[in-house]
């Protein structure tokens, strides 16, 4: 998704500018720009293709290098495809001022015939052109920048994080937001603003988080916050969570294997402080507020997109089994616009890695309306979800880089079962068996750690079927998830096709898809419906298939069925998937590798989906 980075301080900002832009490249992007003010002259280089691109650019403008102040942007194509014209930074057609945006503004063709009426000129297809006309319009009568923008963003529809920079007012940057993050990152002399902290922190772990509707003015020597009506906001200073290190490769070749290789930590992070096994009580302190409206609970709706509606779905079955409370999970982007029925005592819980997927905050904010109880399951601390839910649990995973989601999921599934244990035990759970899942739970970060030492044999395994363009993955029960999950893996990074399935469906159709050799990977780890999952696997073999069987340590039943095994040490059925998913993950990314894709920017997907 589109990235924004702005500097104003009395270094170069170009440098900054640059590396903050290479910080945000892990959201996506296809085409990427910056401008600069020096000597109260705008000077823009933009270009469609990578980071790399434009630094040749950059290279060619030298120009260019000395200015102290300016304003860069990645673009994810909306409205018109990746092309220069429509990179951003935009200018204005008066050449005052020139402006990034992130997020889209819906009534974008009503101004631009206003606009076009008024004797305006437009170069892009873009609606964030419109809006640099729209302030450069209202700019030539207002006192100041920031007066231009406030007025310009009352005749706006939709969302934006923006900043802007003039050739009037040289020394400052305005920002503002609705819908689309923005940080202030505050220096020594000089400020980094960014809409993602990754492009902040190399500079400075203080910030300041712009709330939607709200303003910030900012020059080298400070910076006020004010609302869209012109009142001003006082804002703490926050500190950055993420440092450097944590956000940087520290010697594995890809984010995403990284990530998988830091779950047992991510995992030992989300449970840090959460169970008190002397007392055997789960402490969640996000939800104490209003934890004992929580036990009035009558039904629980998760809301999410890709990954995190797996986990969603996962929460279902832990909610349902361990808490006996009704409980579904809906694809956000469905939900939103269903007319859903949310009766008293419901909660809804979105869950999302980001904080900022748009189809799920809009879930959250219709359940809101039609007045659920909303939690939120998120990663980024301070995002948009985190703060417009009543209460949470956040995931502490550290950032994930990498665009497949691996360590979100399992700290995901982890809060869930923390949640339902929570509640379950303040229901129906006794004490004997909320410590014995506890202990379980514990348990699960070593227990991960020994899954990990498969990955090279992995490989192997992967190599031997690579050129398959179609596999199927099986599970049941709590695994049935894990076989989604196991499937998106592999489509989203090797573009390898898969389908997941619940184990028994398979005879309803898409047993017909199996013939001699293919992969069939089945989640079977022992649990109430192992029995049944062997006659599957029997079913896949009697065609022809090749079974990679995810099974538990010590099974010597399962080696007689399948080609391959990837071994998963015992553990309640419940927390089962935190082990059962990490074989899969790494399959799906030896076999991206093993292709020669690009595991950590697959095409197409983006990191965060800031738009519907
Ligand atoms: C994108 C990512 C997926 C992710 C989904 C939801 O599609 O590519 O990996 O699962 O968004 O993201 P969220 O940040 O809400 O968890």
């Amino acid at each position: 998704m589109c990235g924004i980075v702005g500097y104003v301080g009395r270094k170069k900002a170009q440098g900054i500018l640059v590396e903050g832009l290479k910080r945000l490249e892990y959201r996506g992007y296809d085409s990427a720009g910056v401008c600069v003010l020096d000597s109260g002259q705008l000077l823009t280089a933009k270009c469609p293709g990578r980071i790399s691109d434009l630094t040749a650019v950059l290279d060619t403008r030298p120009e260019m290098d000395a200015a102290t102040v300016g304003i860069a942007h990645t673009r994810w194509a909306t409205h018109g495809g990746p092309t220069e014209a429509n990179a951003h930074p935009h200018v204005s057609d008066d050449g005052q001022l020139a402006l990034v945006h992130n997020g889209i503004i819906e009534n974008f063709l009503a101004l631009k015939q206003v606009l076009t009426a008024k004797g305006h000129e437009f170069v892009s297809e873009t609606d964030s052109e419109v809006l640099a006309n729209l302030i450069a319009e209202l700019y030539r009568t207002a006192d100041t920048l920031e007066d231009a923008v406030r007025t310009a963003l009352h005749e706006v529809t939709g969302t934006y994080g923006l900043a802007v920079i003039s050739r009037r007012e040289p020394d400052k940057i305005v920002v503002a937001r609705r819908g689309s993050p923005l940080v202030v990152g505050v220096g020594d002399g000089e400020y980094v603003i960014a809409s993602d902290a990754a492009a902040i922190v190399e500079h400075t772990s203080n910030a300041v988080y712009l709330n939607d509707n709200e303003l910030a003015v900012i020059r080298p020597d400070g910076m006020k916050t004010l609302t869209l009506d012109n009142m001003p906001v006082p804002k703490d200073l926050e500190q950055i969570e993420y440092s450097l290190e944590e956000i940087a490769l520290g010697g594995y070749e890809h984010y995403m294997l990284k990530e998988i290789f830091e779950q047992p930590e991510a995992v030992r992070n989300s449970l840090r402080g959460r169970l008190n096994l002397r007392e055997t009580r789960v402490q969640l302190g996000g939800i104490e507020p209003i934890g004992r409206e929580l036990i009035k609970t009558r039904r629980v709706i998760f809301t999410a997109c890709g990954t995190a509606w797996h986990a969603g779905l996962i929460g279902e079955f832990l909610f349902e089994d361990l808490a006996r409370i009704p409980a579904e999970v809906e694809y956000a982007s469905e939900f939103r616009y269903r007319n859903p029925i949310i009766p008293d005592g419901t909660v809804v819980v979105a869950i999302s890695q980001s904080g900022e997927t748009a189809d799920t905050l809009a879930a959250l904010r219709e359940a809101r309306d039609r007045g659920a109880t909303a939690l939120g399951i998120v990663n980024a601390v301070g995002s948009t979800i985190a703060r417009e839910t009543d209460a949470g649990v956040y995931l502490h995973a550290g950032p994930e880089i990498g665009v497949a989601s691996t360590k979100a999921f399992t700290c995901q599934v982890v809060v869930e079962a923390l949640l339902a244990m929570y509640l379950g035990r303040r229901k129906f759970m006794s004490q004997f068996s909320l410590g014995e899942l506890m202990g379980a739970l514990d348990a699960i970060p070593d227990q991960m750690q020994t899954v990990l030492t498969q990955n090279d044999r992995i490989g192997e395994v992967v190599a031997g079927l690579i050129d398959w363009d179609n596999w199927l993955f099986l599970g049941r029960g709590y695994n049935y998830p894990v076989a989604l999950e196991g499937a998106l893996k592999l489509k989203e990074i090797s573009y390898i096709h898969a389908e997941g399935l619940p184990a028994a469906e398979m005879k309803h159709g898409p047993i017909a898809l199996i013939q001699e050799g293919m992969p069939v990977v089945v989640v079977a780890p022992r649990c109430s419906t192992y029995d049944k999952v062997i006659s599957n696997i029997e079913e896949v073999r009697a065609r022809g298939g090749r079974v990679i069987a995810v099974a538990t340590e010590g099974d010597s039943r399962i080696s007689r069925y399948a080609d391959s095994v990837l071994w998963v040490p015992d553990c309640p059925a419940p927390l089962q998937p935190l082990l059962t998913v990490i074989p899969l993950q790494l399959l799906a990314y030896h076999a991206a590798v093993q292709r020669g894709c690009n595991v950590d920017k697959p095409r197409n997907l983006a990191k965060s989906v800031t738009v519907e």
